[in-house]
């Protein structure tokens, strides 16, 4: 053991090179390094899951057009929930669990700046990285602050089985709003619909999807809550209402893309006074504590369900974890779970 280096090996995940089409193992490589001594102000963290988020594909481009970017050669970036193990911060003590955004690896030295403390007596230690944490406030504010969904109207959710999609969805109908999802496969459509109570799921991949589309919403679609762009935005745009909000939530169809493509149908926005809306969660950040005291009040009630789809194994597993989740194996929230967790 050299000095500054503690007995523990950490395990993390580097890029290796820029992916093309969805990213997969061999883009990534793991390395093994020891954990560094703590200094003053500092805690170690020990990982037990990691939230997958389709934004990472976003910042892995060979571009500079993004706020975030990593590079081949550059720590993957992520969050973690896990266990403080170790402390010289005497804000943080052993045993609490955190919140760790310092890159996906199996033990984290972080700064206070770096991690969010989680109450595991509101919701499993996981939650804070799915309904209950940003997935589940990006639906929160969209629909609470933006779309603004009145009882009678109909909502188009799209990506509407993933982390974000079906918690938007489950706000739209405390809000007394019809919800359609579209999601790309059958057990998807019967979960969206018998689990969590959307009124119509179509599937995507169906030839005749738009059509479905158009039989569901006769009366036109008074929001649009876009999580994937592309062809599914631009086909669903001709059924804007009057007056309608069509919220830009995310294109993750357009993060694999070579060429990023817009709609060719905004002329709709237009003859229906209708409106692009723009979103990012990061900018309701102080009202995040106020949104998971409702939110907790809702799980306790049973009004709303906060779904994870779990892939286990260590930090070498994230690749194949990421692969799955454009794959669109997950229902709900993508979760790794590491051996060090608890639940
Ligand atoms: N604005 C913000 O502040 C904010 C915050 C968080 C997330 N986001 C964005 O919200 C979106 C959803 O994120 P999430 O974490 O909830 O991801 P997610 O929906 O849990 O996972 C991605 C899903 O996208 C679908 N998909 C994959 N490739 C697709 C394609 N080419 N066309 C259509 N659907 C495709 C898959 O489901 P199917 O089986 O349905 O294809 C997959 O399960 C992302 O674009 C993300 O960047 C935005």
């Amino acid at each position: 053991m050299s000095a500054g280096v503690n007995e523990r090996t950490n395990e993390q995940l580097y890029l290796k090179q820029v992916p093309e089409g969805i990213a997969g193992p061999d883009d990534f490589e793991v390395r093994k390094a020891g954990v560094p001594v703590l200094h003053e102000g500092e805690v170690l963290v020990e990982s037990h899951y990691f939230g997958l988020d389709a934004a990472l594909r976003l910042i892995v481009r060979d571009s500079d057009e993004f706020l975030f970017r990593v590079r081949p050669g550059d720590l993957v970036r992520g969050t973690a929930a896990g266990k403080v193990i170790e402390s010289n911060h005497p804000d943080y003590a052993v045993g609490e669990y955190v919140m760790a955004s310092s890159g996906v690896q199996s033990y984290s030295v972080c700064t206070a700046a770096e991690l969010e403390k989680c109450d595991v007596s509101q919701v499993p230690l996981y939650d804070w990285l799915g309904g209950f944490g940003v997935s589940g406030l990006t639906a929160y504010f969209a629909i609470f602050d933006e779309c603004k969904p009145q009882p009678g109207q109909t909502v188009l959710i799209n990506g509407a089985a993933g982390a974000v999609g079906n918690m938007a969805g489950q706000f739209c109908k405390l809000a007394g709003a019809r919800v359609i999802g579209l999601t790309g496969s059958k057990e998807k459509c019967t979960w969206l619909v018998d689990e969590l109570g959307f009124d119509v799921a179509i599937d995507y991949k169906d030839d005749d999807w738009y059509a479905q589309l158009e039989k569901a919403a006769p009366d036109r679609l008074d929001v649009i809550f876009d999580n994937v762009g592309g062809d599914i935005l631009d086909e669903s745009l001709k059924l804007i209402g009057m007056r309608g909000v069509v919220l830009l939530c995310g294109s993750t169809s357009q993060y694999v893309a070579d060429e990023m493509t817009g709609p060719n149908n905004y002329i709709w926005l237009g003859t229906m006074r209708a409106r692009m809306q723009g979103f990012v969660v990061f900018d309701y950040a102080d009202q995040y504590a106020e949104a998971r005291k409702r939110m907790a009040e809702w799980i306790a009630d049973g009004r709303i369900k906060l779904p994870n789809y779990f892939h286990e194994g260590s930090v070498a597993a994230f690749p194949a974890a990421f692969q799955e989740l454009y794959e669109g194996k997950n229902l709900g929230k993508m979760l790794l779970k590491l051996a060090a967790a608890e639940n």
